[in-house]
């Protein structure tokens, strides 16, 4: 173990906000040389905290009690990849950060526009930090749209390199996707293969989302998009 990091300082600073299997994890990924230090607290999403590490790097800690664990078991059966995955809490928290992991490697391997995931530990997940100085990129929700259709169509691509990779993303609308120098797909815990039996149901809803949204600015139709996604035809 590195002498130089002090679990007892961690808990010290941290402790008020995280319970101790989150602080083991994130000194755990301190030695393991994938974190040196946390910057501050950014974010706060549904179920996780997201926080800027480091240079460049972000961590996401899934919250280890507030979590709707039957709507988390609902996205996690069906995968052969969790199939092993017990019920108790702990275990569908950590399958769920891995899950994660996973699914934004596969999403980078088929060129979607996505933070790069680096690590996983317990329920913290290391991922590339999107933004700059610190600061997360807007949600597309509250950013500035200069160019809606140059958006959506990324949206578009993005939606169909995620589903060449075999992959939906379940959870997809203008909360879950930033803008910065082009757009970036977030949260991919709830992502699914295509063998999930709710993946075509997941993935309309999704492409209703992201149509709902941009329709203030542009004329978009979720029938004809869905079908050219599912024909893997360019926008
Ligand atoms: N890689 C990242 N870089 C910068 N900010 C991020 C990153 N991932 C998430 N965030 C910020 O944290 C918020 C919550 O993250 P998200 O993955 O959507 O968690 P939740 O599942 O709790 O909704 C996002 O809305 C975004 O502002
Ligand atoms: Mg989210």
């Amino acid at each position: 173990m590195d002498k130089t990091i002090d679990r007892s300082e961690l808990r010290k600073t941290w402790g008020g906000i995280f319970d101790d299997t989150t602080i083991f994890a994130i000194y755990r990924l301190m030695t393991r040389k994938k974190i040196k230090k946390l910057v501050s607290s950014i974010k706060e999403g549904k179920e996780s905290l997201v926080l800027a590490a480091d240079d460049k790097i972000a961590i996401k800690v899934y919250a280890t009690k507030s979590s709707n664990f039957k709507r988390m078991q609902q996205y996690l059966i069906g995968d052969p990849r969790f199939a092993k995955i017990k019920s108790n809490k702990r275990s569908i928290i950590f399958a769920w950060c891995q899950k994660e992991y996973n699914n934004l490697l596969k999403a980078r391997a088929h060129k979607v526009s996505c933070p790069k995931p680096i690590a996983f530990q317990s329920n913290v997940l290391v991922m590339e930090f999107l933004g700059k100085n610190y600061e997360a990129y807007p949600r597309l929700k509250d950013a500035d749209i200069k160019n809606p259709k140059k958006a959506f169509d990324q949206v578009y691509e993005n939606l169909r390199k995620l589903y060449n990779a075999g992959l939906v993303h379940a959870d997809l609308s203008e909360y879950n996707i930033l803008l910065g120098d082009k757009i970036y797909f977030i949260d991919f815990s709830q992502s699914v293969i295509l063998a999930h039996p709710d993946a075509d149901k997941f993935l309309e809803r999704d492409i209703h989302n992201v149509c709902k949204f941009f329709s203030k600015y542009l004329t978009v139709d979720p029938v004809k998009i869905l079908e050219k996604i599912k024909n893997d035809l360019s926008i």
